[in-house]
C-alpha cells in the first residue's frame, strides 16, 4: 500500500498534510485521547481547556499551559517532522501543511506555512479586548500575568472547546483540501472538527497514516497502519 501512495504523491501537484497529536507523540509529546495515557484520560477538558474554566480557575489552567509549555520545549521534532520539511524544501509549493497541534514541532522542523488551525501553545494573548492600558511587556506577572491597569488576563493562544477557529487560516486549509491531488492524514483521531471535516472535503485521494483505526478511516482511500516517525521518512524520500 505505501508503494500506492507513493506513487500518489509522485504525481500530485498539490497535496496536502494533515496532521494531529499522534504526528508529535514519538517526539515525546502525549496525545489527547490514547488509552491512559492521553491527556483527557487524566485532565478533564471542560476544567481546563474552555473560557468558562479559564475564568473560572485562571492559575489552574494557566500553571497546566505552563507545563505543557515547557514538555513543548524540552522535546524535539521526529522523523516525522523532519520528513515533511525536507520535502516541502525539496518540493516548493507541492505541500501545504495543516495541523491541530499546537506545539509548533513542524515549525521547529523547518516547515514553513503551516496552517496552525488550534494556534501556539508557546504564544499568548489578551483574555478580553485590550484597553490602551494593556501592554503585555508591562503586564504584572503571575498566573496569569494580568494589566495593571485594568486586570485584563494573559491567556495562551490556543482554541479552546467552544471557540471558533482562526477565520482565515481555516480559510486557506479548506482551500487546500479542495484543491489537493492527495491528502496525507496523520496521527488524528478524526474526532474533532471542524478539522477533521478537511479530509472529508478533500478533492483528491486521502491516505491516513496512524497505527489505530480512526473515524476517518471510512472517508479514507489508503490507511497505513504505522506510526507516523516510521512511515513518513519511507513515504516522503524521492
Ligand atoms: N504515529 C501516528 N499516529 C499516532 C501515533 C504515532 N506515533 N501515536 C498515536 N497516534 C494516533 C492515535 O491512534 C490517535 O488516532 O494519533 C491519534 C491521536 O488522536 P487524539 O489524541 O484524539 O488527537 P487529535 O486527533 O490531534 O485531537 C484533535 O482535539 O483535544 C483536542 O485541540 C485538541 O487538536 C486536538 C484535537
Amino acid at each position: 500500500m505505501i508503494g500506492q501512495v507513493r506513487q500518489w504523491l509522485g504525481a500530485a501537484r498539490h497535496g496536502a498534510g494533515l496532521t494531529g497529536a499522534g504526528m508529535s507523540a514519538e517526539s515525546g509529546v502525549p496525545t489527547f485521547r490514547d488509552g491512559q495515557t492521553g491527556l483527557w484520560a487524566k485532565f478533564d477538558p471542560q476544567q481546563l481547556a474552555t473560557e468558562e474554566a479559564f475564568r473560572a480557575n485562571p492559575a489552574m489552567v494557566w500553571d497546566w499551559y505552563a507545563f505543557r509549555r515547557e514538555m513543548v520545549a524540552r522535546v524535539e521534532p521526529n522523523a516525522g517532522h523532519r520528513a515533511l520539511a525536507a520535502f516541502a524544501q525539496r518540493h516548493p509549493q507541492r505541500l501545504t501543511l495543516i495541523t491541530q497541534n499546537v506545539d509548533g514541532l513542524h515549525q521547529r522542523a523547518g516547515s514553513v506555512g503551516v496552517l496552525a488551525l488550534h494556534g501556539n501553545i508557546s504564544e499568548d494573548k489578551w483574555l478580553d479586548a485590550p484597553n490602551a492600558c494593556c501592554n503585555p511587556s508591562l503586564a504584572l506577572p503571575g498566573s496569569p500575568p494580568c494589566c495593571k491597569g485594568c486586570g485584563n488576563m494573559r491567556r495562551p493562544a490556543v482554541v479552546w472547546f467552544g471557540e471558533a477557529l482562526p477565520l482565515q487560516t481555516l480559510a486557506d486549509a479548506e482551500a487546500a483540501a479542495q484543491e489537493c491531488d492527495l491528502m496525507l492524514v496523520v496521527g488524528t483521531s478524526g474526532l474533532v472538527y471542524p478539522a477533521a471535516g478537511l479530509a472529508r472535503i478533500a478533492r483528491g485521494k486521502v491516505a491516513i497514516i496512524n497505527p489505530e483505526p480512526t473515524e476517518l478511516d471510512s472517508a479514507a482511500d489508503a490507511v497505513l497502519r504505522g506510526k507516523a516517525a516510521q512511515l513518513l521518512p519511507q513515504l516522503l524520500e524521492d
